[in-house]
């Protein structure tokens, strides 16, 4: 990351608990005014530049995505000067093309997900606030990924509607169906509010996708968590390889 009024956060979610490789050279516990955030902030280097790493479901991996306080997680980044943020998120794939271990780095999102805090702009305020949201993921971020994607030998996607739904559980076979009607390529369960909180904190988002499982009813075999585990294992050194070369682009 070339800009060096940048201040990168990384938010790591299923499979990137800790990231391999970070230097560390602080952890705080921070508090906001929205609660405290999944796991102590771990302040470090990756591949010679600063980073802020967040785990999205706590270290160790406890907190199910429908209870995840992204408020408080978005919020304790700001608080610290980030100003760009990598959300990564374990998904399952729809599009053909998006199988277990393949990269997405999505351009849209469909939220399919209900009772989660999803905005900061509510309460006692003087005025009303509709932020712009028609596109979800900062490009810049996203071309970043993209070129750093390019240079490794990694199956990816630079495209991909991300449906996120409330989870915990996996999908039936019929709503697949529809999210595909819909025109989605991934589904999970945590892309959303993080996006939409970011983006009204004035901070640059983007995600990158690792798929773990073919979604539901894409073929015969229902979903295992052995298949999901192996295509982490797979998958996750493609993430951390895209993660080091876009920080250090
Ligand atoms: N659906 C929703 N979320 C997910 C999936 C899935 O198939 N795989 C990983 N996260």
């Amino acid at each position: 990351m070339t800009d060096s009024l940048k201040k990168l956060a990384i938010i790591g979610g299923t499979g990137l608990t800790e990231l391999e490789g970070l230097e560390i050279t602080d952890s705080k516990e921070v508090s906001t005014p929205y609660g405290a955030p999944s796991a102590p902030l771990i302040f470090g280097r990756l591949g010679g530049k600063e980073v802020v790493f967040l785990a999205r479901h706590g270290n160790p991996h406890r907190i199910p995505p429908h209870e995840v306080n992204y408020a408080a997680n978005i919020y304790a980044l700001k608080q610290q000067g980030v100003t760009t943020i990598i959300g990564v998120n374990a998904v399952g794939g729809i599009e053909d093309v998006m199988g277990p271990a393949h990269v997405v780095i999505p351009d849209q999102l469909i939220d399919y997900t209900h009772s989660r805090k999803s905005t900061y702009f509510e309460g006692e305020m003087d005025t009303v606030t509709h932020i712009d949201f028609s596109f979800p993921y900062a490009e810049e971020t996203r071309q970043l990924l993209i070129r750093a994607a390019e240079k490794h030998d990694v199956a990816y996607s630079n495209y991909g509607v991300y449906a996120c739904t409330q989870g915990p559980r996996l999908e039936t076979a019929a709503e697949v169906a529809r999210l595909e009607r819909d025109g989605c390529h991934i589904i999970g369960m945590t892309g959303m509010p993080e996006a939409a909180l970011a983006a009204e904190l004035n901070l640059e988002y983007a995600c990158l996708a690792l798929v773990v499982n073919w979604a539901a009813g894409k073929t015969e075999n229902i979903i295992t968590m052995e298949e999901i585990e192996q295509a982490i294992d797979e998958g996750m050194g493609y993430v951390r390889q895209i993660l080091v070369e876009s920080i250090t682009q």
